[in-house]
């Protein structure tokens, strides 16, 4: 039987928003958990639903770049050269905020992020509602995010009653995001869009770590996140050819073919973008095979790699 709450229906999904309801929908990177972003009632629905903290910052999803250029308080040239590169697409940037942004969006921080997704039925879904959609994952606080609704509706009871479909989303990892208010930008989370990308656009390249304490909170960049319900480790090669015969762990590997008689999800020569399509379904399938560990092979070295390794980081217990 199909869940109740999923519907293909963009008007009605559309009039719940405005109406202050919460509406998962798809993008190209994740599902997001949708509240129209100018209602504060309906922002705080979201942070309910999910368990997170209220001081964690909201994405704003917006159909056009005009449209995200409102919420900034002001617009500067490296962010148009970006929004104009890569939006519709699968970036977020980090902003100053225009004086109407409610604090309940952004945790009370002066800034905020904005990203014009290219999946149709979000673009849609936002052309419809008329308003900016705040979405974060459509996952519980913490947990591994979604790519196909099924993953959403077995997120969520019944604080959420419409999950719009929009089958399964083609990148697979949460947006790339650009803090904008420091020069060089600064990537906060690595995503499909690569440092390399950005250095192409900007003609410098972003900065890529920090220990600066008075960053921006990003809650995906908290060390647990992401993270399965079983104990989830990241091992090397070498890890697995010295366990023996085990029942009860599961796998995910890229380059070894372990003799484990567990669950196993061995993807050898496969491109790290399909690693990155598949990996939260993946993770949520090891999940539920009833086992006592998770481990995962270190992936190979290479920028194509560095958004499934630092989402596997995260979802792994720190050993
Ligand atoms: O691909 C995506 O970005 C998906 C889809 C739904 O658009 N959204 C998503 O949202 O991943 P969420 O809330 O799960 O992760 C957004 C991250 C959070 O870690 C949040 O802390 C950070 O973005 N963030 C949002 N606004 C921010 C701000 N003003 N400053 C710093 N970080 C911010
Ligand atoms: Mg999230």
């Amino acid at each position: 039987m199909t869940d109740p709450r999923f519907t293909d229906d963009v008007t009605l999904a559309a009039q719940r928003l405005r109406a202050g309801e919460l509406v998962a929908f798809p993008t190209e990177t994740v599902y997001g958990l949708g509240a129209d972003a100018s209602n504060e009632t309906a922002v705080r629905k979201i942070f309910a639903a999910k368990g997170r903290p209220a001081d964690h910052p909201l994405i704003v999803h917006f159909d056009s770049i005009p449209a995200a250029q409102k919420w900034a308080f002001s617009w500067k040239i490296s962010e148009d050269l970006l929004a104009q590169a890569f939006w519709p697409g699968p970036m977020t940037l980090i902003v100053r905020r225009a004086a109407h942004v409610l604090d309940a969006v952004t945790g009370g921080q002066d800034t905020v992020g904005l990203r014009v997704p290219s999946h149709p039925v979000a673009l849609a879904l936002l052309r419809e509602a008329g308003v900016p959609i705040a979405a974060p994952s459509a996952n519980k606080f913490g947990h591994v995010s979604p790519t196909r609704p099924e993953h959403v509706a077995a997120e969520f009871g019944d604080e959420l009653q419409t999950i719009l479909l929009g089958g399964d989303c083609e990148v697979g990892v949460e947006s790339t995001i650009i803090d904008c208010t420091v020069s060089p930008v600064r990537i906060l989370r690595p995503g499909r869009i690569s440092a390399a990308d950005i250095a192409r656009v900007l003609g410098v390249a972003p900065q890529t770590k920090s220990n600066d304490e008075s960053a921006p909170r990003v809650s995906g960049s908290l060390a647990s996140h992401y993270a399965p319900r079983t104990p989830t480790f990241l091992k090397t090669a070498n890890a697995f050819s010295a366990l023996k015969v085990q029942s009860k762990i599961g796998t995910l590997t890229f380059t070894v073919c372990p003799q484990f008689t567990g669950a196993h999800l061995t993807k050898i020569k496969i491109p790290a973008a399909q690693i990155e399509h598949d990996l939260y379904a993946d993770l949520r399938a090891l999940d539920a095979a009833g086992l006592d560990e998770i481990w995962i092979e270190t992936p190979p070295a290479g920028a194509q790699w560095e958004a499934v390794l630092d989402r596997i980081s995260r979802a792994s217990t720190r050993e």
